[in-house]
């Protein structure tokens, strides 16, 4: 069955079906989901919803245009979240250089804290990296994220910088923006990266893929994301979601 790999159902735009929708899943084959959280209140709800739903699994994480929300005790709470039985990786955490807010300096310094704590824990990493490619890796290279292991989710880099976090033995996580027209570098990097490192996530609610674009996006959705493989690597559907939900369960351990 397919493995979502990165959705936030804590986010709010579920409120209003949330029970609903996470229980249609499975029928529509979707086995098992990791919900990411991206701030504290977030991984707050992320360990809430893993102890709802047996095929929630949990990440929990400050986004980087969140970081500004840290301090010591934040890092305690997310340390002694790690040792719950179902949260099985770090994240989202990384850079985010879109919106220059927070400043850089504050965004490396969390980063950093959260890949230190990943190595701590003996979790995987789930990174955020968005127009900072060079800086990601440098602090991952230094924080050697190579042993820590981790997925770069919604990679959107070209074939070369794929080449850095094949070199470092990450998975890549692959979601809706493959299915757009315009995605011509991303897909010749899918082209490039072997199967055997790709995760398929959908970053719910956001990044819905063709035909649905800027709808709110649900892992209901995988299955264009799945085909969008399929057909740019030549292979069948079934291989797609068979390989990346093993590639998955090697990841995390589950
Ligand atoms: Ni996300």
């Amino acid at each position: 069955m397919i493995f979502e790999s990165h959705a936030h159902y804590d986010d709010e735009d579920f409120d209003a079906d949330r029970e609903e929708l996470l229980s249609s899943l499975a029928a529509c084959g979707i086995g098992t989901v990791v919900n990411i959280g991206a701030s504290l209140a977030g991984s707050a709800a992320t360990v809430r919803l893993t102890e709802q739903y047996p095929f929630i699994y949990g990440a929990v994480g400050v986004h980087p245009s969140e970081v500004e929300e840290l301090s010591e005790e934040g890092m305690e709470q997310l340390r002694a979240w790690c040792s719950h039985e179902k949260i099985i990786a770090v994240g989202e955490t990384g850079l985010d250089y879109h919106y220059p807010d927070p400043a850089v300096s504050v965004q490396k310094e969390w980063f950093a804290r959260q890949l230190a704590l990943a190595e701590e824990v003996k979790l995987p990493v789930i990174i955020h990296s968005r127009e900072a490619a060079k800086d990601t890796l440098d602090i991952m290279q230094a924080h050697r994220a190579g042993e820590i292991g981790g997925v770069v989710h919604c990679f959107s880099y070209a074939k070369e910088m794929a080449r850095e976090y094949l070199n470092m033995d990450f998975y890549f996580g692959i979601g809706g923006v493959i299915t757009f027209k315009n995605a011509k570098k991303l897909k010749e990097a899918v082209q490039y990266i072997p199967l055997e490192k790709i995760l398929l996530e959908t970053d719910s609610p956001y990044l819905a893929p063709d035909p649905h674009r800027g709808e709110r996006n649900t892992s209901l959705n995988l299955p264009y994301v799945a085909e969008a493989i399929a057909e740019l690597k030549g292979i069948s559907y079934e291989e797609v979601v068979e390989t990346t939900e093993r590639n998955a369960r090697r990841l995390f351990g589950i």
